[in-house]
């Protein structure tokens, strides 16, 4: 199993949902992971990157400078499709997603790239056939049907986002909530851990069982 994992907090090993994606990947036997952080430098996305777009879009050719900025986007893309398995760890930011992971996912998300358009007019998503992961942390409870869960951004995005580019198998652990007194915070790592724990397993099954 190839994994990228894709690191969305900034805390380093203070990262509630990077403790619980350790705990997972130690117990993925036979995988070899990478890990990108996006709070590492990234391309930026801008004028030059939204001009190739739209020359792709259009059928025209791009100038130099937006020739160049697509094919750095290019290479981003042609990387994070070369995984099998897709690890993102994810903490909740104003009921949202990061801003650097943000800014990744605007990097990725392009035609002819990571999706098409058939002439029909539907879209067809270039990551299809892999796997993600997604681990939530969030000092709330937003899991579907609690009374916050109307504020879920983050899941609900990523899921919406991942299905766009094609990525229909997709497994979700909360890390939540991680805002309380102690017995409260073990208790939200105690059941990341357990989920990764059954994740795991059920990874590590051969596909025909
Ligand atoms: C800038 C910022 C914004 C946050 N906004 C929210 C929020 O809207 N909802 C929430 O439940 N928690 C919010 N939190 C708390 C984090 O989601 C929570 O501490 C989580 O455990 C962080 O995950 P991590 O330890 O993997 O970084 C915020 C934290 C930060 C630093």
């Amino acid at each position: 199993m190839k994994i990228l994992h894709i690191q969305a907090s900034p805390r380093g090993p203070r990262s509630r949902s990077t403790m619980v994606a350790d705990h997972l990947l130690t117990r993925l036997a036979g995988a070899v992971t990478e890990t990108l952080d996006v709070f590492d430098p990234l391309p930026e996305f801008d004028n030059a990157a939204i001009e190739a777009r739209y020359a792709i879009i259009h059928g025209e050719r791009a100038d130099p400078e937006s020739v160049a900025a697509w094919e750095e986007i290019r290479r981003l893309v042609d990387h994070f499709l070369s995984f099998e398995t897709l690890l993102f760890t994810v903490p909740m930011w104003n009921f949202g997603i990061p801003y650097r992971l943000k800014h990744y996912i605007d990097l990725l998300t392009q035609p002819g790239l990571a999706f098409s358009v058939t002439p029909d007019g539907n879209v067809n998503g270039h990551a299809a056939g892999r796997t993600a992961i997604i681990i939530a942390a969030g000092a709330l409870d937003t899991t579907p049907g609690s009374p916050l869960a109307g504020l879920d951004h983050q899941v609900a995005y990523m899921q919406a986002w991942l299905g766009f580019i094609g990525v229909g198998d997709v497994h979700i652990i909360r890390v939540q909530p991680t805002y309380g007194g102690p017995e409260v915070i073990e208790a939200a790592m105690a059941r990341g851990y357990a989920e990764a724990e059954a994740l795991a397993e059920r990874l590590s099954r051969p596909s025909w069982v």
